[in-house]
């Protein structure tokens, strides 16, 4: 079984952070964010993953190699410039091992599900479909691509990012596809699955089906999502292979360093080489690698760069902060702000504090 993962977007929603790092290379539950998903297509009996990559291709290779650590095999193709989700799909064909009438898996690099891989493949083999999505219900179908079905399960429409959904049944990302439907998307330009492969093939009348599954599902594009995703893992409310049954309040790398009484709760993450001083409180926040976090500090829901420096006292609440970026002490930073890669805020120079 292979399986296509789509990794080439710039993660714009994530920055700073993804400036350096692609988003699927962002540490999350202790592994880069892609290390959960390949872990899970191989769980579902994927043998051979390519990683369709454009924007800062050079980080996946470097990390994962021919991907024998993980125990599957891993090839790359690249996209000079990006081709889109069906471009990307269509440029990765020639590395593809499966005969014409074979189910080949594409997933996004985004998403984090505990649905049935299986019971999806099983659906689209029995009904001898040229491609079947997988299918969630959310309460906002907007953001997505919302996709309607039929009694017998066929997909009747496709409409990416409506600002009118007809259902609230979304694109979950994952789709299964008949090798030849990829071969027959047109090669060399940019092309969108979600645009144009997808309403062609209903338009050709080809069997499209969808399959609905309301297990956990989360697209960890935007920085709330992938604090909440990362400490779901962490506190086991979805499985990831890669944590294997050790859920609880935190997950605290062995290289890192934290004070006995700082408290470390709700799912949080504290990576290799970090440090955290004597009282500091971090809640459903990911630390990554050889940051430090001043005694003190009160930080929650944030996403803290690499060799970030947290001061004393400083209270951080819904922010994203960059690499290297120093927050001097007893600052106080909140909704959703990001501070860029090495910027450096002084002491007490920020305050909170709603205006009276
Ligand atoms: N190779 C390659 N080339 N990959 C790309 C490109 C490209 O040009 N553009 C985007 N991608 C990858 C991204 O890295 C990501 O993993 C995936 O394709 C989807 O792109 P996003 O930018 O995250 O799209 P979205 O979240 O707005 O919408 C998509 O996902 C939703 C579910 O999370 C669509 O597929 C929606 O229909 C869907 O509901
Ligand atoms: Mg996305």
């Amino acid at each position: 079984m292979e399986a296509v993962v789509l990794v080439g977007g710039q993660g714009t929603r994530l920055q700073p952070l993804t400036i350096r790092t692609p988003k699927p290379m962002l540490p999350f539950a202790g592994a880069p964010f892609l290390t959960h998903q390949i872990t899970r297509l191989r769980a579902a009996g994927v043998e051979h993953i390519v990683l369709a990559t454009s924007y800062r291709a050079e980080v996946f290779a470097e990390h994962f190699g021919n991907g024998k650590e993980l125990g599957i095999r891993i090839d790359y193709v690249t996209e000079t410039e990006p081709l889109g989700t069906g471009g990307g799909i269509r440029n990765v064909a020639r590395r593809l091992e499966s005969g014409p009438a074979d189910a080949v898996l594409i997933v996004n690099g985004d998403v984090l599900s505990g649905h049935d891989i299986g019971a999806q493949l099983e659906l689209h083999r029995r009904r001898e479909a040229a491609a079947t999505l997988h299918l969630v219900e959310v309460p906002d179908a907007r953001p997505f691509g919302c996709v309607p079905t039929d009694s017998h399960n066929r997909v009747t429409g496709f409409f990416e990012k409506s600002p009118e959904p007809v259902t609230n049944r979304i694109n979950a990302g994952c789709y299964v596809f008949a090798r030849h439907v990829i071969d027959e998307i047109p090669e060399g330009r940019v092309v969108s699955v979600e645009r144009e492969t997808f309403p062609g093939l209903l338009e050709d009348k080809q069997m499209v089906l969808g399959y609905v599954d309301n297990a956990y599902w989360l697209d960890v594009g935007t920085p709330r999502a992938f604090v909440k995703g990362s400490s779901d893992v962490v506190r086991g409310v979805v499985d990831s292979p890669v944590l294997s049954g050790s859920v609880g309040e935190s997950l605290i790398d062995p290289d890192a360093s934290v004070h006995p009484n700082a408290v470390i709760t709700g799912g949080s993450v504290i990576g290799p080489r970090s440090v955290v001083e004597s009282g500091a409180t971090v809640h459903s926040t990911v630390v990554a690698d050889g940051a430090h976090i001043g005694s003190g500090a009160v930080i929650g829901f944030s996403l803290i760069g690499r060799r970030a420096v947290i001061g004393r006292k400083a209270m951080l609440n819904d922010v994203v902060i960059g690499e290297g970026a120093k927050i001097g002490e007893n600052n106080e930073l909140a909704n959703g702000i990001r501070i860029w890669t090495d910027a450096v805020i002084p002491d007490a120079a920020i305050r909170f504090s709603p205006l009276p």
